[in-house]
């Protein structure tokens, strides 16, 4: 009996290890790509998301795009809009191959709640059918989601479930290669580099948008389809980026240090910083229609 006990509490401590990778970058990477894209948005697009944001977000979008990792245990349908598996060492994303959930339900995964908060959210503002979406978890579903999809491991290999079930030693810290991606690298930048300053750190990666990356914005926004918002080329840059950068070297049980952070570091900030431009020239594309139809 009291090894049975044993067993369960094992189990359990396995399942909880697990959890907390599946949920996408930590609070500290979300509220970066969140307050990046809050000041990149228009007139319209940020009085729009402030008229939406709930009232614990006090009119800042970043204080609440943590919001679908913190329900996730209420609204468990929403569980598998976090990531996309691919298959093992193909290295490459198809809407149609990998876009359901373990059961196989077709467009739930993280492009397919892309797809589906930006449509209601562009479909129902202003209009008398909002009571049909909720636009408040719309927009915070949305912000988060976009951060999400830009961590490479959220578009990780199905077999070890982007990096969850890779145990990893950082610096001297037992944890997953996934949460080396969603909050090591970041937490060790903060403090190495940022006085443990977040805002620091947004600071220098919005600097290095208006300066190194300023040629490249136009491209990031790209998006030619009528849909709004273009999240397919996303999630094949992160499958892309985790084969050639967050899965080599990473063996099971490997030590990863200084060489591994100082290397994967500008691909994180640089992830963050396309994440913020690409949720805010949605967030943009999404409000102007409003306006438009407003006026009309
Ligand atoms: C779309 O949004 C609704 C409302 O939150 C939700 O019930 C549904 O599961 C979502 N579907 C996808 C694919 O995101
Ligand atoms: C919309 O969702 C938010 C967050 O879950 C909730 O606080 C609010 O009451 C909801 N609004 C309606 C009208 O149900
Ligand atoms: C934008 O995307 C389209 C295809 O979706 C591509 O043909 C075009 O070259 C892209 N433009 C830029 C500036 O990246
Ligand atoms: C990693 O370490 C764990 C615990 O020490 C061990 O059970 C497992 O077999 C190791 N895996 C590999 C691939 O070395
Ligand atoms: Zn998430």
């Amino acid at each position: 009996m009291i090894q049975f006990n044993f067993f369960s509490l094992g189990t359990a401590f396995v399942i909880l290890q697990l959890l907390p990778g599946v949920v996408g970058w930590g609070k500290e990477g979300h509220y970066a790509v969140c307050k990046i894209a809050e000041g990149l948005l228009t007139e319209d697009a940020a009085a729009a998301v402030k008229n939406l944001l709930p009232e614990i977000a006090k009119g800042e979008l970043a204080a609440v795009c943590s919001w679908p990792d913190e329900i996730r245990g209420l609204y468990r349908w929403s569980a598998e809009l976090h990531f996309i598996d691919t298959p093992d060492f193909l290295c490459n994303y198809e809407y149609c191959r990998d876009c359901h959930d373990s059961g196989g339900n077709k467009d739930r995964c993280v492009v397919g709640g892309i797809n589906n908060y930006t449509m209601q959210l562009h479909k129902f503002q202003g209009s008398a059918s909002e009571w049909k979406y909720n636009l408040t978890e719309a927009l915070m579903f949305l912000s988060h989601f976009i951060g999400d999809i830009h961590q490479p491991l959220h578009a990780g290999f199905l077999g070890d479930l982007g990096g969850n079930t890779i145990p990893i030693h950082w610096f001297g810290m037992r944890t997953n290669l996934h949460r080396v991606w969603d909050n090591m690298i970041i937490e060790t930048a903060m403090k190495n580099f940022y006085s443990s300053d977040l805002a620091i750190m947004i600071e220098a990666v919005n600097k290095k948008i208006t300066d190194t990356w300023s040629e490249d914005i136009s491209s990031w926004e790209n998006c030619t389809s009528i849909n709004t918002v273009c999240p397919d080329p996303f999630a094949s840059e992160s499958i892309d980026l985790a084969c050639k950068y967050a899965y080599p070297g990473a063996t099971p049980n490997s030590t990863l240090s200084d060489e591994y952070f100082l290397s994967r570091l500008p691909i994180v900030e640089k992830r963050l910083a396309q994440g913020g431009v690409r949720l805010a020239s949605t967030l943009n594309r999404i409000f102007k229609t409003e306006m438009l139809i407003s006026e009309a």
